[in-house]
């Protein structure tokens, strides 16, 4: 495989690779401030539910690394608004908030440490927060290995690999997995509109693992399911409800829709980090909507009428009922989903 990474640590610099130009061009770029990492969740230039959770991490760790605050107070009232910076870039990827907390929990158990004792410690949460990443990735291929059989045509829906996490990826990584353990495998990639994370992320992540595929365009799902044998739907997730209601790329639920109409299992893919037990049902699930121009413009030719009204919810929520089972780093949880997450989570 290309020796790419999403997000890392060096030195006191964040490093992401610019996802906005794969597949034509693989650029690198560097962030000291918690502000800029924050745009470049925003702008896309790192995206993936955990992969941001990773980059809000470490986001807050250039906070830690740079103050010049001279006392507690003031370095903690730094972290708290360079967090809300964070929390205002994408609303949807539940990892996002958990790092957040992860990382205020630090503060809050600060007890007697002194400032740069505090500094330290909030610097060794984010890496702990980017090593587990990476950990649950491979707990998550192993656990839906199962799911995956010989010989198997698979439709994959927006980028779960290794760009979307600090490991080797969510529902890709099941993918990758099975593939390597020697299962013949065909994905069908949905390219997803309007930000092509498969027609150019995936596609471009398969090519170099060397597992064949076929891009197809979103609606396709339908009739390849009907023209094909298809074994299965992998996609990953932004955020789990307690009720196992799941959000996710727009997109997600029409190919749900087409996969219960046509008996093909359904797995949704995530981190426990992706749940939040807080969200009783998909319902509540903030959906960040994007601007306009994703659909209005393909690079920078316009191909709608001036002036036309355009709605871009970047994800959807798949009710669970259309989901055969969701795929974890702590295990898998089937229906009921409010028992079987439960489980899961707090054992
Ligand atoms: O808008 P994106 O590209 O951040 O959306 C990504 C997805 O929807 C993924 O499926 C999800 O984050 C899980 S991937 C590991």
């Amino acid at each position: 495989m290309g020796d790419y990474f999403s997000i890392r640590w060096i030195d006191g610099r964040v490093r992401m690779l610019d996802q906005r130009l794969l597949p034509e061009k693989e650029v690198y770029r560097d962030f000291v401030k918690c502000s800029e990492v924050a745009e470049a969740i925003r702008q896309m230039i790192i995206r993936g539910a955990p992969a941001i959770g990773v980059a809000t991490g470490f986001g807050l760790a250039l906070t830690a690394w740079y103050s010049h605050a001279t006392d507690i107070d003031k370095f903690i009232k730094e972290l708290r608004d360079d967090a809300e910076q964070l929390r205002m870039s994408r609303p949807t990827a539940a990892n996002l908030f958990a790092a957040i907390q992860r990382i205020e929990s630090i503060v809050d158990m600060a007890g007697d440490l002194s400032l740069e004792e505090l500094k330290s410690a909030i610097i060794a949460e984010a890496h702990k927060i980017a090593a587990e990443d990476v950990q649950m990735s491979l707990k998550m291929a192993e656990n839906g290995a199962q799911f995956i059989p010989d010989d198997a045509n698979l439709i994959h829906h927006c980028n779960t690999g290794a760009l979307a996490t600090g490991g080797i990826g969510t529902a890709l990584g099941v993918i990758r997995l099975a593939y390597q353990n020697g299962k013949k495998i065909h994905v069908y990639v949905d390219e997803t509109r309007p930000r092509l994370q498969g027609a150019r992320l995936t596609s471009w992540e398969l090519k170099q693992l060397g597992i064949p595929h076929t891009v197809i365009v979103d609606g396709a799902s339908g009739f390849f399911m009907k023209k094909k044998h298809i074994d299965a739907c992998l996609v990953g997730c932004d955020r789990i409800a307690a009720n196992g209601d799941v959000a996710n790329k727009i997109g997600t639920y029409n190919l749900a829709l087409a996969a219960w109409a046509h008996g093909v299992p359904f797995y949704s893919v995530g981190p426990t980090t992706t749940i939040d037990l807080k969200i009783a049902t998909g319902a509540d699930i903030p959906i960040e909507e994007r601007s306009a121009s994703e659909i209005t413009q393909i690079g920078k030719t316009h191909i709608t009428p001036d002036g036309v009204e355009v709605a871009n919810p970047a994800f959807d929520v798949t009710p669970a009922r259309y989901i055969t089972a969701i795929i974890t780093d702590k295990g898998v949880a089937t229906p009921p989903y409010e028992q079987s997450i439960k489980k899961l989570m707090i054992g």
